[in-house]
């Protein structure tokens, strides 16, 4: 496969080029995009230096698969200059997610819906991702008529510019600001911009997406997006009411079961899942799982993942491992 990565040098980008390696996917010439400053600057995929293509040589290469994490300006702009030079795009922003006519894909649920004819792939949201793959099998056996979420989520989601503010914040420096506000020693309810509504574009994504994805547009979701100081990935507190009552241990050993779900709970040993401990690895972590007494047929849980893998580029790459296995590229 000939495979671009569009956005090498960002947050994601880098991530994606060591879910590529790690994962071995099979790629026969790297074509490496960023922005036109960073053009002609060298990146590393498996130890080999490549230099850095203008999205303009990315198209007339024609590549297979074009993996875009550079924004959604940029992937409304050029996703479809390269689905039209016959490559297929797997789009990491929040750009085509919505589109009636694009697939909002996370593999383990939704990726025996494509087809060949799909050009444009959208990668979900990571707050979303990591959600709903713990929600699937749940919403499969009970019924989920109800989900109310708050994220405690990680600056690397914001791109590098966080990261950078958050160290120059440790360091007592002055720098650019990817805030409103300090983020050390700090927690800011609100991810991304607002919406006319008093929601923020993240919570509204949480809640579209996941109706999207699970095919179900009669879940009720409503969600509070928190950033807090933290590099290793997002968590979430997620109460699910559901139609039928469950079993908790049934539940819990369904979870135990699902593909790309590594429950971590054990109050007696204090197990449970942390972003510290989930950063650099691929799975969705679920603890803290238990009945919400509040009301029938209820339950809470905590949810964290590395934003940057499963939330991102592993999904990402898992969509393109998909195409290939099922000869759709
Ligand atoms: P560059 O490094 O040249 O700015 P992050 O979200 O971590 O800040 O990363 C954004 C990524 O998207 C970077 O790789 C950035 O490249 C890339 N990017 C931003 N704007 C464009 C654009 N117009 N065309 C191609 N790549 C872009």
């Amino acid at each position: 496969m000939r495979v671009a990565v569009v956005g090498a040098t960002g947050m994601v980008g880098q991530v994606m080029l060591q879910v590529l390696a790690a994962r071995n996917f099979p790629i026969t010439e790297l074509i490496p995009v960023a922005s036109e400053r960073s053009v002609g600057k060298q990146i590393t995929y498996k130890q080999k230096a490549y230099t850095i293509y203008s999205m303009q040589e990315a198209i007339t290469a024609k590549p297979d698969i074009a993996i875009f994490s550079a924004g959604g300006a940029t992937s409304l702009e050029y996703a479809p200059k390269f689905a039209e030079v016959g490559t297929t795009v797997i789009d990491n922003s929040s750009a085509w997610r919505m589109d009636r006519t694009k697939k909002l894909v996370v593999p383990e649920i939704n990726a025996n819906a494509l087809t060949k004819e799909d050009k444009i792939i959208a990668n979900p949201n990571c707050s979303t991702i990591q959600m709903v793959l713990a929600l699937a099998p749940l919403h499969k056996k009970y019924g989920i008529k109800r989900v109310v979420i708050s994220t405690y989520q990680s600056i690397t989601g914001t791109g590098v510019k966080a990261v950078q503010q958050l160290e120059n914040e440790y360091a007592g420096a002055k720098g650019e600001m990817a805030y409103p506000y300090p983020i050390h020693r700090n927690a800011i309810p609100a991810c991304d911009v607002f919406e006319e509504n008093g929601y923020t574009k993240e919570e509204l994504k949480l809640v579209n997406e996941t109706q999207k994805i699970l095919d179900d547009r009669t879940i009720a979701v409503t969600a509070t997006a928190v950033r807090i100081p933290v590099v290793g990935g997002h968590s979430e507190s997620v109460n699910l009411e559901f139609h039928k009552d469950y079993d908790l241990n049934e539940l819990r050993k369904l979870l135990s079961e699902t593909d790309g779900v590594t429950v971590q709970d054990n109050p007696d040993t204090n197990t449970y899942p942390m972003p510290m401990y989930a950063e650099g690895k691929d799975d969705v972590f679920v603890g803290r799982i238990r009945r919400d007494h509040s009301q029938e047929n209820s339950l809470n849980m905590w949810i964290v993942s590395d934003n940057l893998r499963k939330g991102a580029a592993t999904n990402a790459v898992q969509i393109g491992e998909y195409l290939i296995a099922n000869g759709l590229v």
